[in-house]
């Protein structure tokens, strides 16, 4: 099967494009740096000849109010050049609950770009994924001094990238859902406690202040970034793979 993947040089995307590959696909692994870019559309559409199937998991390069405005140009770029090259499958990573969160930009931007997918002219996939375990040393540097860390008990599911990778690939060479898959780690933790962790496991001397108010995921009501029944369940546990990488 033939498949680009843009955004085929990120955390993801590299993952992804070696996964597909060991596993016998044609793959071009396509973003800015290789000349692509889905914001004007140049190199769109000699990355997509004879693509069967596009997975796109390229992201904004920011989170804050103007992630909506690329996420609605990109896509529109994308489905309209996917159409005249008469790809078959349109494959997007979102996120689990990202609907549920109206408060934040970027996440209101990933539920534009899920919507414009829906409404495209393209079978589609959608894989929600909920966060990932590199995540968090972003989390732990938004609110923090030399002493402390605030963060809120916020609960999140986090997943190994690897484990995201798997579940896209499997997705991306399987015929369209029109639909969503959601896929999530094995355990749940409050972040505030998850943070905790992290910093004990890297001698980072720093106290986590539980503060409600504190960060992007003060944003977050309840339980909506915990993945529903149908998950599919990965198997890394976050404190298995610290152990790893410290
Ligand atoms: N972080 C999380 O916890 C989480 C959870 C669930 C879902 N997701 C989703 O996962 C997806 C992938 O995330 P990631 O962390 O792998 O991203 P990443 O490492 O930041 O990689 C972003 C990719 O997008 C490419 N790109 C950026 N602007 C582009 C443009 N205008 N045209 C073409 N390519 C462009 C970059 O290309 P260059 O490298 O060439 O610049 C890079 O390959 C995102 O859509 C995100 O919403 C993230």
């Amino acid at each position: 099967m033939k498949i680009t993947v843009i955004g085929g040089t990120g955390l993801i995307g590299s993952q992804l494009v070696s996964k597909l590959r060991t596993a016998g696909h044609e793959v071009v692994a396509s973003s800015l740096s290789t000349g692509v870019d889905l914001l004007t559309g140049a190199g769109l559409d000699q990355a997509l000849e004879g693509a069967d199937t596009v997975v796109n998991v390229s992201n904004s390069p920011t989170f804050d109010a103007a992630s909506p405005d690329f996420f609605r140009t990109t896509t529109g770029n994308l489905l309209a050049a996917g159409e005249r090259a008469g790809v078959h499958h349109q494959v997007i990573l979102s996120i689990v609950g990202v609907d549920q969160v109206p408060r934040l930009d970027y996440y209101r931007a990933k539920t534009l770009q899920e919507d414009l997918l829906r409404q495209g002219p393209t079978a589609y996939s959608i894989v929600r994924a909920t966060q990932f375990f590199e995540f968090m040393d972003a989390v732990l540097s938004w609110t923090t001094d030399e002493h402390t860390v605030r963060l809120p008990a916020t609960r999140i599911q986090p997943i190994a990238t690897p484990d995201v990778v798997d579940a896209l690939a499997d997705v991306a060479t399987a015929a369209p859902r029109n639909g969503t898959l959601e896929v999530a780690g094995p355990d749940v933790f409050p972040l505030d406690e998850l943070g905790r962790l992290t910093l004990a496991a890297r001698k980072d001397d720093r106290t986590v202040v539980t503060d409600e108010q504190a960060g992007m995921f003060a944003a977050v009501d309840g339980d909506v970034l915990i993945a529903g029944p149908d998950a599919r369940l990965a198997p890394t546990r976050y404190e298995d793979w610290l152990q790893v990488t410290g």
